[in-house]
């Protein structure tokens, strides 16, 4: 049997009173076995997945959740068959022209991360315009993580700490854990309180994977992604808040 790590729970959390997580991070999975379970191709998964992406950005946005991260593609996803690769590139140009015009209303402001110059230069120009656009919105900061990986990027962080200690700029000694952080994608940012993933997978896929040493983590076997719904964000927010997060200590 399986563990369960989220269960619906009877106990009722006042939502009015309840403590949100500064960050949230989605791992949005189970495009392909919704899409599959209709009989439909992968891609088309993809699509409501993309679709139910604005809707649940949007929400956080308007409950106060100061930062969310969704991971859109990783450093992995690069494995999949070709056609479902330009299927998905093409969504991600289809879908940031839509954001561009519908979040241009929404106070959010939307960053990238990960390692983006993999892209088509079509797209990374997307990317750039995407960001600078929303640069001084003032709300909600968005990072749709975009081959993106938790590995590769401490890899860049050692490389970048490495390359200040060979030119004399840093002391090996002076390298901590501030700093790491420092040199990792969301610099400026908290790390994620909670990170949520539908499907049925209990792994973290190499996400934000220095950030989330202390994230609580919420499993959530029956939905998909493209099915994933604000009721089922409510229910993650409401669990996070029964947590007793004690960060090492008792
Ligand atoms: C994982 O499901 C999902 C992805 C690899 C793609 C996620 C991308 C989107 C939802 C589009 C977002 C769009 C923008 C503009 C950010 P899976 O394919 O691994 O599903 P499976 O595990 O059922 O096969």
């Amino acid at each position: 049997m399986s563990a369960v790590f989220f269960k619906k729970s009877e106990t009722k959390i006042d939502r009015s009173q309840r403590i949100l997580p500064r960050h949230v991070g989605i791992i949005m999975d189970g495009n392909g076995r919704w899409a599959k379970k209709r009989g439909m191709p992968r891609q088309a998964g993809h699509q409501v997945g993309a679709a139910n992406f604005k809707k649940i950005t949007r929400y956080c946005n308007s409950i106060g959740i100061k930062h969310l991260t969704v991971y859109a593609f990783s450093t992995e996803n690069w494995k999949r068959p070709k056609e479902e690769i330009n299927a998905l590139m093409d969504l991600f140009y289809d879908y940031l022209i839509e954001a561009l015009r519908d979040f241009s209303e929404e106070n959010i402001r939307t960053v990238f991360i990960g390692d983006v110059t993999a892209f088509s230069p079509k797209l990374q120009e997307l990317i750039r315009e995407t960001e600078a656009i929303s640069a001084d919105k003032t709300g909600m900061r968005l990072n749709i993580a975009m081959n993106y990986g938790g590995r590769d990027e401490i890899v860049k962080a050692v490389r970048e700490i490495s390359a200040d200690v060979a030119e004399g700029k840093l002391r090996p000694e002076e390298i901590d854990g501030a700093l790491i952080s420092r040199h990792l994608y969301t610099f400026d940012q908290p790390d994620p309180d909670l990170i949520i993933r539908p499907s049925g997978e209990y792994r973290t896929s190499n996400f934000l994977l220095w950030q989330s040493a202390y994230a609580e983590y919420v499993f959530m076997d029956d939905i998909l992604w493209p099915d994933f719904s604000t009721e089922n964000l409510e229910e993650a927010l409401d669990e996070y808040a029964k947590r007793n997060r004690r960060f090492g200590g008792v």
